[in-house]
């Protein structure tokens, strides 16, 4: 039996999965390491840590298998998106990596929309600046730290640093390059317009690759440290988001995914690179070759629940935590919860924004509380869900992967709040699978990544839509969706206040 091995490289954790050529997973491991957060509104990562924390998994996955380690033909890579790793002359990391949900760069994107035009951003990168993404990051250290700067000569993105740090060599994929800012989306080539407003040298820009492209294998010491074979082929990956929609299949028109992880994400797949979305929703190409996908983010989505937990019981377990909400009606006996902790990025691109419960009456108790914040994040979501149909889509089913997939109250509460089919897959693995299939579709186990999926993913369970539970949140959606205006100005009035 072959081997292929999934890398995914997230905000809090790395996740490794060993898959043999059945797609089932043979084993499983975790590392996690600490987000750095000097103040409000930054949000940074050591990339040695990256290395150390997955080079310690796959030593100890390797300890731990019972085959001929040289049968473990690949390994491949899925990544947190948009976090901006600087390297020297020497490929020495320069500073702590500066992450996708760091919010300091809102300078920064107002400054790309005055040198650009905004219009002109949209047609060539098909996405708005956030402050999430890469090209104001950049911009950012240029300003604020122009040493660090001066003695830049390449960037990277994190899974893209983890796998140089693997290989030696240097590569970016087109889907993690569409969250930079500075890829021509529809052409599948470095901005050359961009580049040249904002003064950045093309050999700042890694070579671009296709993600399931063999870029290298394993270098000696590598292989010594972990014990995987040098002939280990290492394929480029893809970002998180382009690898939990392979992961689960979503590799065709009409097929829609909502994963919720740290962020949550609503994501369609799109055979064309000429819609127009005007922005409201990201546009980015897929890990399939010439494939494209669009998505809405929510920037706090599991993270606003372990914010919860971790706050208010962080001695519990989850399951404890979660008791009684599905005793609490839809609609949490009027609580509503707005999930912007961190700000938010779709439909309201605002890092400003703070997250509210609104209607706290005296007998609400924690469980009330407990519901309106899966209620808030799954509000959260359907937003870019309205996004997508108010643009035509058809929307009725959808793949549900992540946090939300892990429980039949959320799963159910999806069905009701989306008014759409929910499909469970039997061996849920997200985005750490969807790299393992582009190791495995590499090293030619397979002719596509769809006959890939259709061998390696099924649907276990289907949760429909409940009628009464559906009107119920329609209502709810309709007040959900007016708490962001009627917060804002109050919002802007407490920055002051936060520390
Ligand atoms: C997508 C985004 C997040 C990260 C999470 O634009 O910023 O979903 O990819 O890792």
């Amino acid at each position: 039996m072959k081997y292929v091995i999934g890398v995914d490289l997230g905000t809090s954790a790395v996740k490794i999965l060993l898959v043999n050529q059945k797609g089932e997973v043979c084993q499983e491991i975790s590392k996690s390491y600490p987000l750095i957060i000097e103040k409000s509104g930054y949000s940074e990562q050591n990339p040695e840590e990256w290395v150390k924390k997955t080079s310690e998994g796959l030593t100890e996955l390797v300890q731990q298998f019972n085959g001929n380690v040289k049968d473990i033909e690949g390994i491949s890579f899925s990544g947190q998106m948009h976090g901006l790793v600087l390297l020297d002359q020497d490929k020495k990391v320069l500073r702590n990596a500066i992450l996708w949900n760091d919010t300091r760069t809102t300078a920064q994107c107002q400054e790309i929309y005055n040198v650009m035009g905004k219009e002109r951003l949209l047609e060539v990168t098909k996405n708005p600046a956030l402050e999430g993404f890469t090209l104001p990051k950049i911009l950012w250290v240029k300003e604020q730290e122009s040493q660090i700067y001066e003695r830049s000569r390449v960037f990277m993105l994190p899974k893209d640093y983890l796998r140089f740090r693997m290989t030696g060599n240097i590569h970016m994929e087109y889907s993690d390059a569409a969250g930079t800012l500075m890829l021509n989306v529809a052409k599948r080539e470095w901005s050359t317009e961009i580049l040249s407003l904002f003064n950045i040298s093309p050999k700042f820009c890694p070579p671009l690759v296709e993600s399931h492209e063999c870029v290298g294998t394993i270098t000696a010491e590598f292989a010594s440290t972990t014990g995987l074979s040098e002939a280990t082929k290492v394929f480029a990956g893809g970002a998180d988001n382009a690898c939990g929609a392979i992961g689960s299949g979503i590799l065709s028109e009409g097929k829609t995914l909502s994963s919720i992880g740290t962020s949550g994400v609503v994501l369609s797949y799109e055979e064309r690179n000429d819609l127009d979305f005007k922005g409201k929703v990201h546009y980015f190409n897929h890990g399939e070759e010439n494939a494209y996908y669009t998505m809405g983010v929510t920037l706090a989505a599991g993270f606003s629940l372990s914010w919860f937990k971790e706050t208010f019981a962080n001695q519990e377990a989850f399951d404890q935590f979660l008791e009684g909400v599905d005793s609490v009606p839809p609609g949490s006996n009027g609580l509503l919860f707005t999930p912007y902790i961190v700000g938010e990025r779709t439909p309201h691109a605002d890092s400003n924004i703070r997250g509210s419960f609104i209607g706290i009456n005296a007998s609400h108790e924690r469980k009330h509380f407990v519901r309106a914040v899966l209620e808030g994040i799954t509000f959260s979501l359907n937003e870019s869900i309205e996004i997508f149909r108010q643009n035509g889509k058809t929307i009725d089913t959808i793949v549900s992967i992540g946090g939300g997939a892990k429980n039949e109250i959320w799963l159910q509460m999806q069905a009701d709040i989306f008014d759409a089919k929910i499909e469970k897959l039997s061996s849920e693995q997200g985005p750490g699978m969807g790299a393992a299939m582009l190791a495995a579709y590499g090293c030619g186990w397979f002719t596509s990544l769809k006959e890939c999926a259709d061998r390696f993913i099924q649907t276990s369970k289907t949760y429909y839509p409940i009628k009464e539970n559906v009107e119920t949140y329609k209502k709810l959606f309709v007040i959900y969706q007016q708490v962001y205006t009627q917060t804002k100005i109050l919002n802007d009035q407490l920055t002051e206040f936060r520390k």
